[in-house]
Parts: C-alpha cells; structure tokens; sequence
C-alpha cells in the first residue's frame, strides 16, 4: 500500500511512539502533515462514542493507526486496573467500530505482549496467543487489549474490515516519558541513577529481584515495523515486533550505570513488583509477512536513549 495521498488518523499520536510513527510517515513515506489527525484527549476523549463519531465526522481517514492508551509503567498499571480496562476496552471498541461504519480502509491496533497467556512458553510465538489467560494481576489490561484482537477477527470474519493486530516488545529510546509516576523501565533506572549522582547518592533502590529478564525494542525500530505493518501485513493473526535482544533488569541497570558513570550499589527490592521472570518474543512471524527486522543493537540504542535524557533534563 502506498501510503504517499492517503489520509490517516493517529490516536496517541503525541506520545512517545505516535511522534516517530509520524514523523516517518512524513519523512519516509511522504504523507502530507495536512493529511494526519492527531486527537488529542483533551478534545477527543476517545473513551467517549460521541468523541469518536465526531473524529470520524471532521476528519475523513483512509486509515487509522489506534496508539491511544492510558497504559504506562507496571506500578502504573498495577495502581490502576480499573481504569485500564475501562480505558483500554472502550477507545479500541469505539475506535475500530466507528473506523468500520465510515469505511475506513486499514485499522492498525497495536497490542501488548501483556495480552499473551501466563503460561505461553518463552519466546512468545503467536500461534500461543490463545492458548490461556494473562497473569493474574496485570489481566485487567492484558485481557482488555487482547479483546480488540478479538474484535479485529470477528470484523474481518463478518464485514471483511481489514484490521491487524501488532505486538511490539517493550520500546524505548529518546523521547519516552520522563514522568517518574508512569515511566517504563529504561528511563526509570535513567532517572534514579541521574538522581543518586546529583545527590552523591552511593546507593540506590531498584524493584524486584533483578533477575526478571525482558525484551526491549528501539523505537525507531518499533516505528518503521508498524509502518511496514501497515503498508503489507493483511492478515487475521496478531504478530510481534521483537528485537531478539533480552536482558535481565541487574544487567540492564549495569549497563546503565556504567554509561553514566555511577559507581553506586544498586539494592534490589523483592517487596516491589517486577512482573514475569521473563517476557521475550519469536520475531520469525513479522520477518516472513513483512520484512521487518529490528536494526538497532542495544548497546547503541541505550547511548542513544542516554544521551538524549542528559540534553533534555531540566527543560
Ligand atoms: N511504550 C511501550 O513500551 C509499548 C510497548 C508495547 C506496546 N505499546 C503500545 O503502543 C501504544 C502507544 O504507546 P506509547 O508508549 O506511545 O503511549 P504514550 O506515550 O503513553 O501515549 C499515549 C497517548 O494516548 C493518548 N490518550 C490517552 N487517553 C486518551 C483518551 N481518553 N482519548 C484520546 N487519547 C488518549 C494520549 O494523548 P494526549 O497526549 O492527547 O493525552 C497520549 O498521547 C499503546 O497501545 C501501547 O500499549 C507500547
């Protein structure tokens, strides 16, 4: 699909994926900027059918990439269950039924590796999608965020609506959110060493045990596999956007230290939560359907996170 005239609304597009998924589909793909919609919240609230109605009436969208989300970090997620599954449930269901009822010609939903059941083997393949509930304690929003899965299937089965459903690792990079209440694990570690240096700190606190292992994908990376998403994959069955590159949070916290030069111990908290053991995902499937292979190895990617961090505090 050639993206190049075609009309796209982006929900969440101000947030930490939605500006690089735009900026390439004006940089790369050479969208017109006149022809992305970016709802914000405060005028769209996306939670709301009379909100969404009225997106679809002032903006007339060939395409809709559905980043929206009120997800954030996992003590975020924890402290708010409710909420994300109210959340979660109603901006996807509103969202792809009024991209349907205005004959909208993509809906690109993209999902969490939280949707996947507990028990799945490691690396999560896509044919265990199914296969079994999410953990316990984060299915409000694992639960919430697979449904609109399920309700791409049944679009596509009943009204031929071409929706697909794309599962990125855990992202990060240079402009994620630096908000110490939601902050996702990367910028987190950033934030509490930056703050122990400031302070002649020579120790700091970290959450669980430090054995916990994720995955973690570039965002530029995670930008251009949703894009390639969109222009190839047609199809029923979700897919992930992984990197291959898994690593423990002590690993991870070391390395940061080291970038920064923080020389301090680092004291692992059992009584916090830190999630799975391991959480990692086969990127075959998304390899074969559209080519997508993340570029960014990690080392280079955490400078680069880094490095954009110490020019943007304080501002
Ligand atoms: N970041 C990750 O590590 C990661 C990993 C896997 C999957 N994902 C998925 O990728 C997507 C984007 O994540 P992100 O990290 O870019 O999120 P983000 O930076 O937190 O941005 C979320 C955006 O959602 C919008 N939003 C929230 N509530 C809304 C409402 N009621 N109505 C309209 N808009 C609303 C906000 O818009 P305003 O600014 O206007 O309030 C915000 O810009 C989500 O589906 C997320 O689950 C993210």
């Amino acid at each position: 699909m050639n993206l190049k005239n075609k009309k796209i609304i982006v929900t969440g597009g101000a947030g930490f994926l939605g500006r690089h998924i735009i900026q390439q589909l004006i940089e790369k793909e050479k969208v017109l900027e006149e022809n992305i919609s970016v709802p914000r919240s405060k005028t769209y609230d996306l939670r709301k059918l009379k909100s969404v109605e009225k997106l679809f009436r002032d903006f007339n969208a060939d395409i809709v990439i559905h980043l929206a989300t009120t997800a954030a970090g996992i003590g975020h997620n924890k402290e708010h269950p409710a909420e994300l599954y109210l959340d979660t449930l109603l901006m996807g269901t509103y969202m792809m039924e009024q991209a349907r009822l205005n004959n909208v010609k993509k809906f690109v939903a993209v999902g969490s590796a939280i949707a996947y059941p507990a028990s799945a083997p490691i690396p999560l393949e896509e044919k265990d999608f199914w296969d079994g509930l999410p953990e316990k304690t984060l299915a409000p929003f694992g639960l919430a965020t697979r449904i609109l899965a399920v309700q791409a299937q049944a679009y596509r089965q009943q009204y031929g609506f071409n929706a697909i459903y794309i599962i990125p690792a855990n992202i990060y990079g240079p402009g994620d959110s630096l908000d110490p209440e939601k902050s996702h694990v990367i910028p987190s570690a950033i934030m509490r060493i930056d703050t122990a240096i400031r302070n002649g700190m020579d120790r700091i606190e970290a959450w669980g045990s430090g054995n916990a292992s994720r995955e973690f994908l570039y965002i530029k990376d995670a930008a251009r596999g949703i894009i390639a998403a969109l222009k190839t994959y047609n199809g029923s069955e979700p897919v992930n956007l992984s990197s291959g590159m898994e690593i423990t949070m002590k690993d991870l916290y070391n390395k940061i230290s080291r970038l920064m030069d923080y020389r301090g111990i680092i004291i692992w908290n059992v009584a916090k939560p830190e999630g799975q053991l391991r959480r990692c995902m086969n990127g075959s499937k998304a390899r074969e359907e559209f080519d997508f292979q993340a570029k960014t190895g990690f080392d280079e990617g955490l400078k680069s996170t880094v490095e954009w961090y110490l020019r943007n505090i304080g501002k």
